[in-house]
């Protein structure tokens, strides 16, 4: 019995020839796959992650999975039984034999494919990040093949828009050990500014000034820093919130444009389902749901925070929801809440639980997949934050996904190399779009 992928290559074969008597035979050629390579590499964290080669006949990508540490329950699993070793097995025995001699140009066929040798709904055959290093590395290799940059093959001629940096500035919850704060990011997004490097500049400006207003609050404080390269000192949430919102407003006054404050709570890891709380150890509070509500509407209140992001555990829509409704001016963005999957964000669509969904390609494994829900939330009004892991790797991919899907915000840290990489790849970009590079719409509802 022929397998489905053996079936699908006779029928590009067919493509092939018939495209081939109209002859653009060495076009079409060029994008077949010749060998996926899968390798043991690591993350930021020092954590085992995979890494993957995808060689076409005239091109190549290489694409290393990233890693997060405040998961959502709903994400695929990244890795089969046997962790990252087990998975370039899998690649060599079971995926290149059904991927090779297919077109890298039909990504859409490739993310299938991926789908059905896996089987299962959450890739825990060969894992998540499996397919997202394949399922990416394809698109590069397929952009190589074309001689286009990424973006400008996923996003086409009219891909022109820069997305303004989102990024981590003091760290706490479960990216942190022992006494930080309660609430895991500290964002500043420079929305004002007119180019992505003038954005990007800003919130380095305001990572720096942090760091000596920290000194300032902790004499403990010797400039340490979390896997995002975001400091942890010993304070609240509201010594944080303090410093990020005088850092932001002298930033904002030599800049000249606004640097925003936002919050990344990660609520499902302070909620205690037992006692339907919200624990927050160091101020030593527990929150039910409505005093939950009321303590974030009063932070937006008193910061003039500008995005908030998983404000309720990941099955509260209805918390998100009356959030929602009770803010203006703010993004309430779903990380945990939707884990990239469509089905979650029509719900959260229906239910009105949010304006914006972290893009996190990973927590739903192909490209495909991850375009189908940020087309979904820009038909319906929501702002797509695509988005790094914390521990993450020197892959700039997501830059050029940001830009080719119209994200309007990139969540990328401020600082420290894995971050760089996708900021310093996003300044290359601006760079080459010269006079046609905008600054995307983004909505601070
Ligand atoms: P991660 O989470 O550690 O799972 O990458 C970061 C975030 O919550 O945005
Ligand atoms: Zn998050």
């Amino acid at each position: 019995m022929k397998s489905f992928a053996s079936m699908k290559r006779l029928k590009n074969e067919k493509r092939q020839e018939a495209i081939t008597s109209s002859g653009i035979k060495e076009k079409v050629m060029s994008t077949v796959i010749e060998d996926i390579i899968a390798r043991k590499v690591f993350n930021g964290r020092g954590e085992e992650t995979i890494e993957v080669d995808m060689i076409t006949s005239t091109g190549f990508g290489r694409v290393a999975a990233p890693a997060g540490k405040s998961r959502g329950k709903a994400e695929v699993v990244y890795y089969p039984q046997g962790g990252v070793e087990q998975a370039v097995k899998k690649v060599e025995e079971v995926v290149a034999p059904e991927i090779v001699g297919l077109n890298a140009d039909s990504q859409e066929e490739i993310d299938k494919t991926l789908h059905e040798i896996d089987g299962s709904k959450d890739f825990r055959a060969i894992g998540g990040n499996t397919a997202f290093a394949i399922s990416l590395a394809n698109a590069e290799a397929a952009a190589n093949s074309s001689g286009l940059l990424l973006f400008q093959y996923l996003g086409g001629q009219v891909a022109n828009e820069l997305p303004f940096p989102l990024g981590n500035t003091i760290s706490g919850g479960q990216h942190t050990q022992g006494k930080s704060p309660d609430i895991q990011e500290f964002l500043v997004l420079s929305y004002g500014a007119d180019s992505f490097l003038e954005a990007a500049t800003a919130n380095v400006q305001v990572h720096k000034k942090t760091r000596e207003l920290l000194g300032k609050k902790d004499k403990l404080f010797n400039g340490g820093k979390s896997d995002e390269g975001a400091w942890v000192a010993n304070i609240g949430n509201a010594e944080a919130l303090d410093v990020m919102a005088e850092t932001c407003e002298e930033v904002s006054g030599e800049s000249g444009f606004e640097c925003g404050l936002g919050i990344d709570v990660a609520s499902s890891s302070l909620w205690n389902g037992r006692t339907k709380t919200y624990d927050y150890q160091r101020e030593k509070k527990k929150r039910d749901s409505g005093e939950q509500l009321e303590f974030i509407l009063e932070l937006i209140r008193k910061y003039h925070l500008v995005y908030v992001e998983d404000p309720f555990h990941e099955e509260d829509f209805e918390g998100f929801a009356e959030l929602t409704k009770r803010v203006k001016d703010c993004l309430i963005c779903g990380d945990d809440l939707f884990t990239t999957n469509g089905e979650r964000l029509s719900r959260g669509i229906r239910l009105h639980a949010a304006n914006a969904v972290i893009v996190k390609v990973n927590q739903i494994g192909t490209l495909s997949d991850a375009l189908e829900t940020i087309e979904m939330a820009k038909k319906n009004g929501y702002t797509p934050v695509m988005s790094h892991r914390s521990g993450d790797t020197c892959d700039w991919h997501i830059a050029h996904l940001a830009v080719a899907f119209k994200c309007p915000i990139i969540k990328t840290g401020v600082v420290e190399g894995s971050r760089i990489a996708k900021i310093n790849e996003l300044v290359r970009i601006e760079e080459f779009l010269g006079d046609r590079a905008r600054m995307a719409d983004v909505k601070i509802h």
